[in-house]
């Protein structure tokens, strides 16, 4: 059909009888010499219609729509450039030549468009009904190619490192991995279901004693929980699992598969290896368990500093065995009431009792704003000018409570500040690649008065905690568990896994998990790890994640070829749906109009 695609055609070309296909990108009628851009997946060349060169199709051209499915035939010239006028377009990879077109024909007419391709357009709902329109954008099709690279990359990746690619059920049974399930009722055995996966966790550790050894699968999870911009209800996960390794064998191989991605999609080294923090340095200094380290404005602790301070939120606060911490958000003294006001809501939204802030406006403290400031000595004052660097025109943020709860705050604070101030412009460049270790392996939920596993249940504790685990002592345990983070966003965690029976049942006990609720529940686990079980671990990475970042997205949305909308609903398809009468029938499930008109 074509000899070229329309982003092939350069100065070399020129003289030769070309055939392009593609949709009208533009239409210019330009004193009666139509022009269009015609676009394909590669780009969009010029093609210029003029009766001198071919009646029929220059009249043809003037029924030429937006997006009309077109085939033209013509020589390739050079674009007009004389003193007086330059027709070249340094913009264009096609931009020194066009096609004079000789043969037009129109494949396939396109009616009026419900939004124009070329135009940015913030109706998201309105993209996502019309999603085959929306993808013909070059930024989406370039996301898409993007996905495909890198997860190319990740699969040739893996499978140089030895790992092989094993499909797990999609209808299978509940994990508990945090989430609620998806469930799909059984026709064939009323009253049961299936789950969808959350994760493949258990059938990929199946596969470690199942001597498998190296595992890995670009795996679709479903998770119904509620939505946002890096959260979909199905999701992609490049999940792996390894047998005989360590925590350094699993942070080794991801970073060089991260790498080998970033190189594939961006074209930029990756510099290996990535920093760590534990997960206590990362809630200490960032308040957050996936750091944002881009921004700077690190966590200032002055407990010491300001422990006799006359300002009782301060002292009160110490005395009760609670720290006080502060950020530095430079140049922000200027923050409007309105500003300030939204960040104590967020403070307090968070748990926090109010957010005591500091307007430094000028180097003298009689020029701070600040409603504790005139309660703070000479002494106090200068430390904390110290310690935070304050400058005039700086805002300085606190929080003061227990360590955990004061960390959390300040750390939603200090994003929100970045946000506010644009802190993020001009570092959509930068990569910030980390690791978080030595999670806790338990929290305590205090709605559920039980403990919970804040990885999943079959996470290994340190080997120093194995034996506390064992003996019910359930606090601080700390978790052989890793993230990986990317410019504030966890891109993949996992951990080294409990591989023997007597350990796994003292961690199901630890969950308030009866004998009898874990024989039901994960009996085959139990079974399988009396029958010759490897160490073994593992992690997953967000496929969704790592795309949207590596593309520069702001939305794991901008990634997928048709997603959910933030209440659930594919638009194009309007899924989910009502199910037919016979297959509700077949499902022995009543239909809500059934059920009415039994009552
Ligand atoms: P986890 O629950 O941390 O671990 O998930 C791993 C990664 O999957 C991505 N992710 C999501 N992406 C988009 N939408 C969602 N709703 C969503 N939920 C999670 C994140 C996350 O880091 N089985 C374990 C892994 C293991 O231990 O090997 C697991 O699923 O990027
Ligand atoms: P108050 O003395 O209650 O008027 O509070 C004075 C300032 O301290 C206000 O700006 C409060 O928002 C703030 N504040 C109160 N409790 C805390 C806290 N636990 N951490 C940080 N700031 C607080």
């Amino acid at each position: 059909m074509r000899t070229h695609t329309c982003n092939e055609l350069r100065p070399e070309h020129i003289g030769q009888t070309v055939i392009l296909v593609g949709w009208v990108n533009t239409v210019r009628d330009q004193g009666g010499v139509i022009f269009i851009d015609l676009r394909d997946r590669e780009g969009v060349t010029q093609c210029v219609f003029r009766a001198e060169n071919s009646p029929e199709a220059a009249k043809l051209s003037h029924t030429l729509r937006a997006e009309d499915v077109i085939q033209v035939t013509g020589p390739v010239e050079e674009r007009l450039k004389t003193d007086e006028i330059d027709t070249k377009n340094e913009n264009l990879e096609t931009g020194e030549i066009e096609v004079v077109t000789l043969e037009l024909v129109i494949i396939n007419k396109a009616d009026v468009l419900p939004f124009q391709i070329d135009k940015e357009l913030s109706n998201e709902d309105l993209r996502l009904r019309y999603r085959y329109l929306d993808l013909r954008r070059p930024r989406m099709a370039r996301n898409l190619r993007q996905r495909h690279e890198i997860t190319k990359a990740a699969r040739e990746y893996l499978s140089k490192e030895g790992f092989i690619e094993v499909e797990t059920p999609v209808l299978s049974k509940s994990t508990p991995e945090g989430a609620r399930d998806f469930l799909v009722p059984s026709r064939i055995n009323p009253g049961k279901f299936y789950a969808l996966p959350q994760a493949p966790q258990q059938y990929k550790q199946m596969l470690m004693v199942a001597g498998v050894e190296k595992y890995f699968q670009i795996a679709r999870c479903f998770r119904d929980e509620d939505l946002r911009a890096d959260r979909q209800p199905e999701f992609t996960q490049i999940d792996v699992e390894a047998s005989f390794v360590d925590q350094d064998d699993i942070i080794a191989l991801v970073e060089g598969m991260l790498s080998s991605m970033f190189e594939a999609s961006r074209g930029v080294k990756v510099p290996i290896p990535f920093e760590r923090l534990t997960w206590h340095e990362a809630m200490d200094n960032y308040g957050s368990d996936k750091p944002e380290r881009r921004l700077g404005m690190e966590m200032v602790d002055l407990t010491e500093e300001l422990r006799n301070c006359e300002f009782r939120v301060f002292s009160g606060t110490v005395a009760n065995g609670g720290i006080i911490k502060a950020i530095n958000a430079k140049g922000f003294a200027g923050a409007s009431v309105g500003q300030i006001d939204k960040l104590t809501k967020t403070a307090q939204e968070a748990g926090a009792k109010g957010l005591a802030y500091i307007q430094a406006r000028d180097t003298d403290r009689t020029t701070w704003r600040s409603p504790f400031v005139k309660r703070m000595t000479d002494e106090e004052v200068e430390a904390l000018r110290a310690k935070l660097n304050i400058e005039p025109g700086d805002l300085i943020l606190f929080a003061a409570d227990k360590w955990e709860p004061a960390c959390e705050v300040l750390g939603r604070i200090r994003l929100e500040v970045a946000s506010m101030q644009d802190a993020y412009k001009g570092k959509e460049d930068e990569l910030d690649f980390l690791w978080v270790t030595e999670f806790p392996l338990l929290a305590y939920d205090e709605e559920e008065g039980r403990w919970a596993a804040v990885h999943h249940p079959f996470t290994r504790p340190i080997a120093e905690d194995e034996e506390k685990l064992v003996k019910g002592e359930y606090e601080g345990l700390r978790a052989r568990a890793y993230d990986v983070v990317l410019n504030g966003h966890e891109l993949g965690g996992g951990s080294i896994r409990i591989h023997e029976a007597d350990l796994q049942s003292s961690m199901f006990k630890a969950l308030g998990i009866t004998e009898e609720e874990a024989q039901a529940e994960f009996g085959h686990i139990l079974d399988a790890f009396r029958f010759g079980a490897p160490p073994h671990g593992g992690i997953a990475l967000g496929l969704d994640r790592l795309v949207m970042l590596a593309c520069r997205e702001g939305s794991i949305r901008e990634v997928i070829a048709f997603p959910k909308n933030n209440k659930g609903m594919e638009l194009m398809t309007a899924s989910p749906a009502p199910a037919a009468p016979n297959q509700l029938r077949d499902l022995r499930i009543k239909s809500t109009a059934q059920e009415k008109k039994d009552e």
